[in-house]
């Protein structure tokens, strides 16, 4: 491993932004890419995301690939030290994904999670086990080994549910290896435990799936609306409330400073009324919101000035890419 290591990651683009993306994926990404001891590769997943039949609207996947861009960066991506891309914009990935899926037994990819979750699922309707499932959902964990092993990723930050895919690249990795020769480096996963799961307004995972989420960039009226939808128990306003079990909490300890932390938690402890945590809640995500939501609102009134910034980080990735690319070719006899 060289001295500065290489650390990546993807986010895949399909639906407006929210706090859970912020919290779970932009907000730790941006931290680590600030880090001097690594080389930061973060990219825009977009060709993941066809996986999703949902996802067949050109104007929406157009849309969603634009509005993380400029999601990421209106929330603090650092684009002087972060080769900043988006993943169709990068050719050698989808050679190096065909060459991979060479060596790789389909046997693994019938262990993948997301494919027998499917086809657990179709077996509970009686449907056919394969109903629904397109080949790109089958190959998603190939795709993704390729996104990571093109760069010579040292290191790949993700949630746990991730977990599987990046042992995956590992063992797709060796295949390769073992196959023709040590071409390929083998990438640690950064499983972040510590990086907080954030329930949406009905206390499940904020995710759009579940029209539970609070948006990131919508106008302040409606993010006052969503908080207001936010489920809680109910207690009358003068009893003690427990901020573990609080949704609101949850989310406020996210964005406060440590003292206010502090005094919100005395204030769970004496008793305050769920209303009041809702409008300090709201306020408080109003204010960390309104700068960056202005920066995303230029973005995206000048999609020419985001195409500039991801073309220019395709060519710094595309750079770094073809060596390894030329690597494999040599190795398998094509050049
Ligand atoms: N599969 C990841 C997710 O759904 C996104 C992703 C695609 C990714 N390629 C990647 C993450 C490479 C890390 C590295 O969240």
């Amino acid at each position: 491993m060289s001295a500065t290591m290489t650390v990546l990651t993807g986010i895949k683009p399909t639906g407006p932004l929210h706090i859970g993306n912020y919290l779970g994926a932009i907000r730790p990404a941006n931290e680590l890419a600030r880090r001097p001891e690594y080389r930061p590769f973060l990219f825009i997943a977009d060709y993941h995301a066809l996986t999703l039949t949902g996802m067949r609207d050109p104007a929406e996947f157009r849309r969603y690939s634009r509005e993380v861009a400029a999601g990421w960066l209106a929330l603090g991506l650092d684009t002087s030290r972060t080769v900043f891309y988006r993943q169709s914009d990068i050719p050698e990935v989808f050679e190096l994904a065909w060459i991979l899926s060479c060596t790789t037994p389909k046997g693994l990819m019938d262990r993948a999670h997301a494919y027998k979750a499917a086809v657990q699922q179709n077996a509970e309707v009686g449907a056919d086990p394969d109903a629904g499932v397109n080949m790109g959902l089958y190959n998603y964990p190939i795709l993704m080994a390729a996104d990571i092993l093109l760069l010579r990723a040292d290191l790949v930050p993700v949630g746990r549910d991730q977990a599987q895919h990046l042992e995956f690249a590992r063992d797709i990795a060796q295949y390769f290896n073992a196959a023709y020769r040590p071409v390929l480096t083998l990438p640690e996963p950064l499983i972040r435990d510590d990086v907080a799961v954030i329930a949406g307004t009905d206390g499940r995972k904020m995710s759009k799936s579940y029209r539970n989420v609070i948006p990131l960039f919508a106008p302040p009226q409606e993010l006052r609306k969503s908080v207001m939808r936010i489920v809680t128990d109910s207690s009358a306003p003068e009893e003690p409330k427990d901020p573990a079990t609080s949704i609101l909490f949850a989310i406020y300890r996210e964005f406060a400073a440590p003292e206010q932390v502090e005094a919100m938690r005395e204030r769970y402890r004496v008793g305050v009324s769920w209303g009041e945590v809702k409008e300090e809640l709201f306020s408080l995500l109003d204010s960390f919101l309104s700068g960056p939501r202005r920066t995303y609102e230029e973005y995206m009134a000048n999609p020419d000035r985001i195409e500039a910034i991801l073309r220019e980080g395709a060519e710094r990735a595309r750079a770094e890419a073809r060596p390894v690319i030329e690597d494999m070719r040599r190795a398998i006899g094509r050049t």
